[in-house]
Protein backbone atom coordinates (compact mmCIF):
# COMPACT_ATOMS: atom_id res chain seq x y z
CA UNK A 1 0.00 0.00 0.00
CA UNK A 2 1.55 2.99 -1.09
CA UNK A 3 0.32 6.60 1.19
CA UNK A 4 -1.88 8.65 -0.77
CA UNK A 5 0.13 11.69 -0.65
CA UNK A 6 2.69 10.05 -3.14
CA UNK A 7 0.85 9.18 -6.04
CA UNK A 8 2.03 9.11 -9.24
CA UNK A 9 0.27 12.38 -10.57
CA UNK A 10 0.91 14.28 -6.90
CA UNK A 11 5.11 13.48 -7.64
CA UNK A 12 4.77 15.30 -10.63
CA UNK A 13 3.66 18.25 -9.51
CA UNK A 14 5.10 18.43 -6.08
CA UNK A 15 7.99 20.83 -7.59
CA UNK A 16 5.67 23.43 -7.48
CA UNK A 17 5.28 26.68 -5.81
CA UNK A 18 3.09 26.28 -2.77
CA UNK A 19 0.77 28.62 -2.05
CA UNK A 20 2.57 32.43 -1.45
CA UNK A 21 0.37 31.94 2.34
CA UNK A 22 2.25 28.25 2.63
CA UNK A 23 -1.38 27.04 3.82
CA UNK A 24 -3.21 25.85 0.83
CA UNK A 25 -1.56 23.82 -2.38
CA UNK A 26 -1.54 25.71 -5.58
CA UNK A 27 -4.57 25.99 -7.41
CA UNK A 28 -3.10 24.01 -10.57
CA UNK A 29 -2.92 20.87 -8.36
CA UNK A 30 -6.72 21.34 -6.69
CA UNK A 31 -7.91 21.54 -10.34
CA UNK A 32 -5.92 18.54 -11.40
CA UNK A 33 -6.62 16.69 -8.27
CA UNK A 34 -10.70 17.65 -9.01
CA UNK A 35 -10.43 16.87 -12.69
CA UNK A 36 -8.92 13.68 -12.01
CA UNK A 37 -12.02 12.77 -9.08
CA UNK A 38 -13.87 13.72 -11.52
CA UNK A 39 -15.41 9.86 -12.29
CA UNK A 40 -15.08 8.69 -9.22
CA UNK A 41 -16.70 11.66 -7.18
CA UNK A 42 -20.34 10.57 -7.02
CA UNK A 43 -20.02 7.05 -5.83
CA UNK A 44 -18.02 8.54 -2.71
CA UNK A 45 -19.81 11.90 -1.96
CA UNK A 46 -22.99 11.00 0.63
CA UNK A 47 -21.44 13.71 3.33
CA UNK A 48 -21.11 15.89 0.30
CA UNK A 49 -24.84 15.07 -0.38
CA UNK A 50 -25.99 15.82 3.36
CA UNK A 51 -23.87 19.06 3.70
CA UNK A 52 -25.19 20.76 0.00
CA UNK A 53 -28.91 19.40 1.13
CA UNK A 54 -28.64 20.76 4.43
CA UNK A 55 -27.23 24.41 2.50
CA UNK A 56 -30.10 24.33 -0.24
CA UNK A 57 -32.75 24.13 3.02
CA UNK A 58 -31.04 27.29 4.70
CA UNK A 59 -31.47 29.35 0.82
CA UNK A 60 -34.08 32.48 0.89
CA UNK A 61 -37.47 31.12 -0.71
CA UNK A 62 -37.65 33.68 -3.19
CA UNK A 63 -36.65 32.40 -6.82
CA UNK A 64 -33.71 34.40 -7.49
CA UNK A 65 -33.16 35.75 -11.46
CA UNK A 66 -29.48 34.53 -11.73
CA UNK A 67 -28.10 31.59 -9.11
CA UNK A 68 -24.67 31.09 -9.33
CA UNK A 69 -23.37 27.30 -7.89
CA UNK A 70 -19.37 28.24 -7.04
CA UNK A 71 -17.24 25.41 -7.24
CA UNK A 72 -20.30 23.34 -8.78
CA UNK A 73 -17.88 19.82 -9.08
CA UNK A 74 -20.03 16.98 -10.69
CA UNK A 75 -22.90 19.44 -10.33
CA UNK A 76 -25.31 17.61 -8.24
CA UNK A 77 -26.52 21.05 -6.78
CA UNK A 78 -26.12 22.55 -10.37
CA UNK A 79 -29.15 19.87 -11.21
CA UNK A 80 -30.79 20.53 -7.68
CA UNK A 81 -31.18 24.05 -7.51
CA UNK A 82 -32.51 24.03 -11.85
CA UNK A 83 -34.96 21.77 -9.85
CA UNK A 84 -35.93 24.42 -7.51
CA UNK A 85 -35.72 26.99 -9.08
CA UNK A 86 -36.95 26.18 -11.78
CA UNK A 87 -37.56 29.55 -14.20
CA UNK A 88 -33.90 31.01 -12.94
CA UNK A 89 -30.73 30.95 -14.68
CA UNK A 90 -28.36 29.11 -13.39
CA UNK A 91 -24.41 29.22 -13.78
CA UNK A 92 -21.92 26.56 -12.93
CA UNK A 93 -18.09 27.46 -12.10
CA UNK A 94 -15.91 25.54 -11.30
CA UNK A 95 -11.61 25.65 -11.32
CA UNK A 96 -11.57 21.99 -12.77
CA UNK A 97 -12.08 21.59 -16.41
CA UNK A 98 -12.47 17.80 -15.81
CA UNK A 99 -15.48 18.82 -13.38
CA UNK A 100 -17.27 21.03 -15.73
CA UNK A 101 -16.50 18.39 -18.52
CA UNK A 102 -18.26 15.66 -16.20
CA UNK A 103 -21.02 17.99 -14.97
CA UNK A 104 -22.12 19.69 -18.71
CA UNK A 105 -24.15 16.86 -20.34
CA UNK A 106 -25.76 16.20 -17.25
CA UNK A 107 -27.75 19.60 -17.69
CA UNK A 108 -28.71 21.85 -14.74
CA UNK A 109 -26.89 24.80 -15.49
CA UNK A 110 -27.95 27.62 -18.56
CA UNK A 111 -23.60 28.19 -18.37
CA UNK A 112 -21.00 26.15 -17.29
CA UNK A 113 -17.58 28.35 -16.40
CA UNK A 114 -13.81 27.58 -15.81
CA UNK A 115 -12.98 30.27 -12.98
CA UNK A 116 -11.64 30.97 -9.69
CA UNK A 117 -13.86 31.67 -6.91
CA UNK A 118 -11.17 34.15 -5.76
CA UNK A 119 -11.13 36.18 -9.18
CA UNK A 120 -14.46 35.54 -10.98
CA UNK A 121 -14.46 35.49 -14.66
CA UNK A 122 -18.58 37.49 -14.05
CA UNK A 123 -19.46 41.12 -14.02
CA UNK A 124 -20.06 43.53 -11.09
CA UNK A 125 -24.22 42.77 -9.47
CA UNK A 126 -24.71 40.26 -11.93
CA UNK A 127 -26.37 37.47 -9.62
CA UNK A 128 -28.91 37.34 -7.35
CA UNK A 129 -28.02 33.65 -5.31
CA UNK A 130 -24.43 32.83 -5.28
CA UNK A 131 -24.44 29.07 -3.53
CA UNK A 132 -21.21 26.77 -2.66
CA UNK A 133 -21.27 23.36 -1.00
CA UNK A 134 -17.97 22.26 0.07
CA UNK A 135 -15.54 24.47 -2.34
CA UNK A 136 -14.39 27.67 -0.35
CA UNK A 137 -12.00 25.80 1.94
CA UNK A 138 -9.73 25.17 -1.23
CA UNK A 139 -9.23 29.19 -1.00
CA UNK A 140 -6.19 30.42 0.82
CA UNK A 141 -7.46 34.02 0.55
CA UNK A 142 -11.32 33.51 1.92
CA UNK A 143 -11.33 37.64 2.36
CA UNK A 144 -11.07 37.75 -1.67
CA UNK A 145 -13.90 35.01 -2.40
CA UNK A 146 -15.93 37.41 0.18
CA UNK A 147 -15.47 40.58 -2.01
CA UNK A 148 -16.07 39.00 -5.00
CA UNK A 149 -19.11 37.91 -3.69
CA UNK A 150 -19.81 41.38 -2.80
CA UNK A 151 -18.89 42.29 -6.14
CA UNK A 152 -20.78 40.34 -8.21
CA UNK A 153 -24.29 40.09 -6.86
CA UNK A 154 -27.29 42.07 -6.73
CA UNK A 155 -27.98 44.70 -3.85
CA UNK A 156 -30.55 41.92 -2.04
CA UNK A 157 -28.47 39.14 -3.28
CA UNK A 158 -27.68 36.19 -1.00
CA UNK A 159 -24.40 34.43 -0.31
CA UNK A 160 -24.40 30.70 0.80
CA UNK A 161 -21.91 28.68 1.84
CA UNK A 162 -21.08 25.34 3.51
CA UNK A 163 -17.04 25.01 4.06
CA UNK A 164 -14.35 22.89 6.44
CA UNK A 165 -13.17 24.42 9.00
CA UNK A 166 -9.88 23.35 11.55
CA UNK A 167 -10.86 20.03 13.70
CA UNK A 168 -11.76 18.26 10.50
CA UNK A 169 -9.95 15.10 9.85
CA UNK A 170 -8.56 15.39 13.47
CA UNK A 171 -8.16 11.50 14.12
CA UNK A 172 -6.38 10.80 10.87
CA UNK A 173 -4.24 14.12 11.27
CA UNK A 174 -3.49 13.13 15.27
CA UNK A 175 -2.49 9.36 13.95
CA UNK A 176 0.13 10.77 11.54
CA UNK A 177 1.59 13.21 14.21
CA UNK A 178 1.65 10.46 15.98
CA UNK A 179 4.20 8.26 13.20
CA UNK A 180 6.05 10.99 12.01
CA UNK A 181 5.26 14.62 13.29
CA UNK A 182 4.53 15.32 8.99
CA UNK A 183 1.22 17.34 7.16
CA UNK A 184 -0.65 14.86 5.64
CA UNK A 185 -4.16 16.08 5.95
CA UNK A 186 -5.27 19.00 4.31
CA UNK A 187 -4.87 22.27 6.24
CA UNK A 188 -8.42 24.12 7.65
CA UNK A 189 -8.91 27.56 8.51
CA UNK A 190 -10.09 28.35 12.29
CA UNK A 191 -13.98 29.03 12.71
CA UNK A 192 -12.94 32.68 14.71
CA UNK A 193 -11.40 32.88 11.18
CA UNK A 194 -14.57 32.40 8.95
CA UNK A 195 -16.81 34.69 11.52
CA UNK A 196 -13.74 37.74 11.50
CA UNK A 197 -13.52 37.78 7.74
CA UNK A 198 -17.52 37.38 7.11
CA UNK A 199 -18.06 40.44 9.70
CA UNK A 200 -15.89 42.63 7.98
CA UNK A 201 -17.20 41.62 4.32
CA UNK A 202 -19.31 44.26 3.91
CA UNK A 203 -22.20 41.51 3.43
CA UNK A 204 -24.60 40.84 6.50
CA UNK A 205 -24.26 37.87 7.87
CA UNK A 206 -27.64 36.04 8.49
CA UNK A 207 -26.55 32.90 9.75
CA UNK A 208 -23.17 31.35 10.57
CA UNK A 209 -22.37 28.22 12.39
CA UNK A 210 -20.48 25.12 12.92
CA UNK A 211 -21.98 21.19 13.09
CA UNK A 212 -19.55 18.43 13.48
CA UNK A 213 -20.66 15.07 10.65
CA UNK A 214 -18.81 12.03 11.95
CA UNK A 215 -18.28 9.38 9.44
CA UNK A 216 -17.65 6.15 10.55
CA UNK A 217 -15.09 3.21 8.00
CA UNK A 218 -14.26 -0.27 8.83
CA UNK A 219 -10.52 0.58 8.66
CA UNK A 220 -8.02 3.19 7.82
CA UNK A 221 -7.41 2.40 4.27
CA UNK A 222 -11.42 2.49 3.62
CA UNK A 223 -11.31 6.29 4.39
CA UNK A 224 -7.85 7.26 2.66
CA UNK A 225 -9.45 5.80 -0.58
CA UNK A 226 -12.26 7.31 -0.08
CA UNK A 227 -10.48 10.71 0.43
CA UNK A 228 -8.49 10.24 -2.96
CA UNK A 229 -11.93 9.13 -5.11
CA UNK A 230 -13.07 12.83 -3.96
CA UNK A 231 -9.78 14.15 -5.58
CA UNK A 232 -10.02 15.73 -1.66
CA UNK A 233 -6.36 13.66 -0.41
CA UNK A 234 -3.48 15.70 1.06
CA UNK A 235 -1.88 18.08 -1.64
CA UNK A 236 -0.64 20.39 0.77
CA UNK A 237 2.81 22.44 1.12
CA UNK A 238 4.88 20.44 3.17
CA UNK A 239 3.41 17.33 2.56
CA UNK A 240 6.45 14.43 2.79
CA UNK A 241 8.12 12.68 -0.30
CA UNK A 242 8.90 9.50 -0.89
CA UNK A 243 6.93 6.44 -0.92
CA UNK A 244 5.70 5.57 2.21
CA UNK A 245 7.19 2.60 3.82
CA UNK A 246 4.69 -0.54 5.24
CA UNK A 247 6.37 -0.05 8.75
CA UNK A 248 4.78 3.65 8.45
CA UNK A 249 1.11 3.12 7.23
CA UNK A 250 1.67 0.04 10.00
CA UNK A 251 2.43 2.64 13.11
CA UNK A 252 -0.68 4.92 11.15
CA UNK A 253 -3.17 2.01 11.73
CA UNK A 254 -2.23 1.59 15.12
CA UNK A 255 -2.28 4.96 15.86
CA UNK A 256 -5.89 5.17 14.14
CA UNK A 257 -6.79 2.43 16.01
CA UNK A 258 -6.84 4.56 19.10
CA UNK A 259 -10.05 6.58 18.00
CA UNK A 260 -12.04 3.05 16.89
CA UNK A 261 -15.76 3.42 18.33
CA UNK A 262 -18.68 0.65 17.93
CA UNK A 263 -19.39 2.26 14.56
CA UNK A 264 -15.94 1.57 13.01
CA UNK A 265 -12.90 4.22 12.64
CA UNK A 266 -14.54 7.93 13.30
CA UNK A 267 -13.46 10.70 10.37
CA UNK A 268 -14.80 14.05 11.82
CA UNK A 269 -15.92 16.47 9.69
CA UNK A 270 -16.33 19.76 11.12
CA UNK A 271 -18.67 21.97 9.02
CA UNK A 272 -18.90 25.39 8.54
CA UNK A 273 -22.44 26.68 7.19
CA UNK A 274 -23.19 30.84 6.21
CA UNK A 275 -25.59 32.49 4.82
CA UNK A 276 -24.29 36.32 3.82
CA UNK A 277 -26.98 39.16 2.16
CA UNK A 278 -25.64 42.59 0.34
CA UNK A 279 -27.61 45.38 1.69
CA UNK A 280 -30.26 46.24 -0.39
CA UNK A 281 -29.63 49.63 -1.85
CA UNK A 282 -31.72 52.33 0.12
C1 LIG B 1 -15.57 18.82 -2.71
S1 LIG B 1 -15.95 19.42 -4.32
C2 LIG B 1 -17.63 19.96 -4.08
C3 LIG B 1 -18.41 19.92 -5.37
C4 LIG B 1 -19.91 20.25 -5.22
N1 LIG B 1 -20.11 21.61 -4.74
C5 LIG B 1 -20.59 19.26 -4.32
O1 LIG B 1 -20.97 19.63 -3.21
O2 LIG B 1 -20.74 18.10 -4.74
C6 LIG B 1 -15.05 20.97 -4.38
C7 LIG B 1 -15.08 21.62 -5.75
O3 LIG B 1 -14.56 22.95 -5.61
C8 LIG B 1 -13.74 23.22 -6.73
N2 LIG B 1 -12.80 24.30 -6.38
C9 LIG B 1 -11.72 24.23 -5.56
N3 LIG B 1 -11.10 25.42 -5.50
C10 LIG B 1 -11.80 26.26 -6.31
C11 LIG B 1 -11.65 27.65 -6.68
N4 LIG B 1 -10.64 28.40 -6.20
N5 LIG B 1 -12.55 28.19 -7.53
C12 LIG B 1 -13.58 27.44 -8.03
N6 LIG B 1 -13.77 26.14 -7.72
C13 LIG B 1 -12.89 25.55 -6.88
C14 LIG B 1 -13.07 21.89 -7.03
O4 LIG B 1 -12.54 21.82 -8.32
C15 LIG B 1 -14.22 20.90 -6.77
O5 LIG B 1 -14.95 20.63 -7.94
Amino acid sequence: MTDLSHCAVLKAVKQQQATTQGRLPDKRQVAASFSRAAASYDSVADLQRAVGAQLMARLPENPPARWLDLGSGTGHFSRAMAQHFAHSEGVALDIAEGMLRHARPLGGAQHYVAGDAENLPLRGASVDLMFSSLAVQWCSDFAAVLAEANRILRPGGTFAFASLCVGTLYELRESWQAVDGMVHVNRFREFDDYQRLCAASGLRVRSLDVQAHVLHYPDVRSLTHELKALGAHNINPGRPGGLTGRARIQALIEAYEGFRQPDGLPATYQVVYAVLEKPAVV
